[in-house]
């Protein structure tokens, strides 16, 4: 399912982007991705995704996501 049309950025990306250990946080996807940077009606979803992908994470992993909201209504597309 995609999750940030503007974007075209998946659930299972987000999934895999943290199974990879390359996102830990909403910043970090943002950033990677674009997500979240054009009319950041994704981030609600995104943010969601992103912390249920980081709790399936072991519990040993010393992953830990911020999930701070990016700063949509700054970015242009
Ligand atoms: S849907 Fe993600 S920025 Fe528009």
């Amino acid at each position: 399912m995609i999750i940030c049309v503007c974007k075209a950025v998946s659930d299972k990306t987000i999934r895999r982007s943290v199974e990879q250990g390359e996102v830990m946080s909403l910043r970090d996807l943002t950033r990677d991705t674009g997500l979240g940077t054009c009319c950041g009606k994704c981030v609600p979803a995104a943010r969601s995704t992103l912390a249920q992908a980081l709790s399936r994470l072991p519990a040993s992993s010393p992953m830990h996501g911020d999930l701070a909201m990016p700063m949509a209504a700054q970015m242009s597309c």
